[in-house]
């Protein structure tokens, strides 16, 4: 029997063409694997190419290398920092996992290819087969820009998709499963099969531990602000993984499932034209619409892709205006600072019911966190850094809705939901011998915590030197005792602190950064790595200027090679940045 494979909901296909599609593909792995002898013929060459920031679409091109091994394919696993471009037109099947980032950006990682790639030089790719798999979230204006941008480009040169790009909101697991098994048999009906089988079992095992899907319920050990009083916030939170077996390395993430504010979801049922009763969850349970809207759905800031679904059941004149102007920076202005009790309250809709109200809402994502703990310093433990967002708009004290959980909403037994999120594309050398240069301003200081304590521990003989800024040294110095600790054990070889508020003109990292420039290319003579964590609109951005300085200033570079020294550095894996 067939059994039609399920495409993805946001796969850009009509309803005729995603029947198709599910039943041609479903026909086709149905059909090889009635064959006996699956692996016979040439092996098929891949090429799995990907674009990671945070690790989520290295993972999955791994994964998707290990299920290729399994048949009759000759898998290559290629990390677009790294991939020599020339390969490119010579690519018999070429899949491509990439990331977004920044403002509908590409990662790190893919700027150099990217840039040349949509540059007017670029070479012809006819003969290249090709398939992208675009990871973003659909909260950001640009969803999934880089995917399709190279989707796009691929096209142009003249390469053949032989399966239309997947864009992913957030959660990969399903595309994923969906978009890999259906590349395999497109590449290779008979290999698929084998190996498309063999990864579901491998699924299944893995799924025994604990995951995004089946998130580990922690319990919080300590929590406490590490500001003194003044506008910013900042806790330092101690999580037990006790009994979990889960297990991380420096440089990962926590991924932390929040709940809503019980106060704000009243409001919300009060303002809802209907009674409440219960309504379906992501998950297929049924629960009261209360719960949904505490545990489920996601009632923070409002987006375009939200408004469109709501102007369609309010009458309002000016959301209507809005989703025919369809303007970048109308849409901006109206979101920023907005949350769905303003689209209830003020701009009201005529749902009928809860299960019409929730379906127009995204399933409440989880947070991460970069931890702030070794685990050979902590074993069993995980800390993070938390910065709690507070802010007031359009007449309404509001919190961000995972730091706030952490901060404000806590009880004595609650058990948050973990998971660890491995950030591979965030690693100390693995040479210890090599010296360390890291910038963490704020919250940004939460991973060189980790490093320092790894490096305690380890006994590592390579330099360390930090740059840490927040707003007063009086109250904002996070973990004031602990990095003034490695400094007298000679752990940290060297401290720069910028406090950009106390004095006239404002300090921030970058100015010492340039001030110490003749320091740090000595550093990176001697092949000293640099890593970067915090904000990433503004200060990655200053850093990132800040080193090209350093470049031209010290190493008496033209912008043209300083640009390609630093382009260099982060193909080395020598600069590294974990921007949020
Ligand atoms: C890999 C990674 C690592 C991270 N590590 C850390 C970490 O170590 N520490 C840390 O604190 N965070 C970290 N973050 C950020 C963290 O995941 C959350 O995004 C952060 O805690 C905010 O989540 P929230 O749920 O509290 O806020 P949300 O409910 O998500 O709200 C945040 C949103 O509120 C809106 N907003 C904020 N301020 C204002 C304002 N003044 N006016 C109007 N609107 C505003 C903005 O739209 C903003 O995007 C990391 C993120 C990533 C991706
Ligand atoms: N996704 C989220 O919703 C979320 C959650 C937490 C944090 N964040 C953001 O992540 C960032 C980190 O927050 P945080 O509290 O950890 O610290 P932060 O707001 O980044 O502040 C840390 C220090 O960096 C300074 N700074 C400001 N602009 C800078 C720039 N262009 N270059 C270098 N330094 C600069 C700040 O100075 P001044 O303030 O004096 O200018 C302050 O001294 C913030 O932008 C914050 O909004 C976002
Ligand atoms: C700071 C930041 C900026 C982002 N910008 C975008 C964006 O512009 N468009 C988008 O679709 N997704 C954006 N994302 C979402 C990521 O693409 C998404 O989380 C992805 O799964 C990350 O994959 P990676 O871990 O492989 O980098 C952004 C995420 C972060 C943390």
């Amino acid at each position: 029997m067939v059994s039609p494979i399920k495409i993805p909901d946001n796969a850009p296909f009509s309803p005729e063409q995603r029947q198709w599609l599910s039943e041609f593909l479903g026909t086709m792995l149905a059909s090889a694997s009635g064959g006996a002898a699956p692996q016979a013929g040439p092996s098929v060459p891949v090429t799995v190419l990907f674009a990671s920031q945070t690790g989520t679409a290295e993972g999955l091109a791994k994964k998707l290398v290990k299920t290729l091994k399994k048949g009759n394919f000759e898998p290559s696993l290629n990390d677009m920092a790294t991939y020599d471009r020339e390969r490119l037109p010579k690519e018999e099947n070429l899949l491509i996992i990439t990331s977004t980032y920044g403002d509908g950006e590409p990662p790190d990682t893919a700027l150099e290819l990217h840039t040349w790639l949509m540059a007017d030089g670029a070479p012809s790719l006819e003969g290249v087969s090709y398939s992208v798999l675009s990871l973003g979230d659909s909260s950001y204006p640009d969803f999934c820009q880089c995917g399709t941008e190279f989707d796009t480009r691929l096209a142009e040169l003249g390469a053949k998709r032989i399966y239309d790009r997947v864009d992913v909101d957030v959660d990969p697991d399903e595309p994923y499963a969906v978009w890999s098994k259906a590349v395999i048999a497109l590449l290779s009906p008979a290999a698929g099969a084998v190996v498309t089988s063999g990864a579901a079992d491998e699924e299944e095992h893995e799924e025994t531990g604990f995951s995004k899907k089946k998130p580990f319920p922690s319990s919080v050990l300590k929590n406490h602000n590490l500001n003194g009083p003044g506008p910013k916030e900042t806790h330092h939170i101690e999580i037990s993984l006790e009994g979990s077996e889960l297990s991380y390395e420096v440089g990962d993430a926590l991924g932390l499932y929040p709940e809503n504010p019980e106060d704000v979801v009243d409001e919300i049922i009060a303002g809802l034209p209907f009674k409440a009763g219960e309504v379906p969850t992501s998950t297929g349970e049924e629960v009261s619409l209360r719960e949904a809207l505490i545990r489920h759905y996601d009632i923070g800031n409002i987006n375009k892709s939200l408004i469109e679904k709501w102007q369609k059941r309010s009458g309002s004149p000016y959301l209507r205006s809005l989703v025919e102007a369809d303007d970048r920076k109308q849409w901006d202005d109206f979101c920023w600072g907005r949350d769905l009790i303003d689209l209830v309250l003020n701009y009201p809709a005529d749902f009928t019911d809860g299960e019409e109200f929730v379906s127009v809402l995204k399933k409440l994502q989880p947070r991460l966190y970069s931890i702030a703990s070794s685990p050979k310093a902590h074993p069993g433990e995980v800390h993070l850094c938390v910065g709690i967002v507070r802010y007031d708009s359009h007449g309404r004290k509001r919190g961000g809705i995972c730091s706030t959980y952490l901060s404000d909403r806590l009880k004595d037994d609650t058990k948050p939901g973990v998971y660890l999120h491995h950030n591979l594309a965030f690693r100390l050398p693995a040479d210890g011998n090599v010296p360390v240069i890291m910038v963490g301003p704020g919250t940004g200081i939460a991973p060189f915590r980790a490093f320092l304590e790894e490096r305690k521990v380890t006994e590592s003989k390579g330099a360390n030197w930090l740059f840490f800024g927040n707003p007063h040294s009086a109250t904002d110095y996070l973990y004031k005792d602990e990095l003034e600790g490695f400094v007298a054990d000679g752990t940290l070889g060297r401290l720069d602190l910028a406090w950009s508020r106390d004095q006239k003109e404002k300090v921030y990292v970058q100015n010492l950064m340039v001030k110490e420039g003749a320091e740090i290319w000595k550093w990176f003579q001697e092949g000293a790595a640099f890593y970067v964590c915090g904000d990433a609109s503004r200060m990655a951005k200053d850093v990132d200027a800040a080193l090209l300085t350093i470049a031209k200033e010290h190493g008496k570079l033209s912008d043209d090679d300083a640009a390609a020294y630093i382009a260099q550095l982060k193909k080395d894996k020598r600069y590294l940045r974990d921007v949020y």
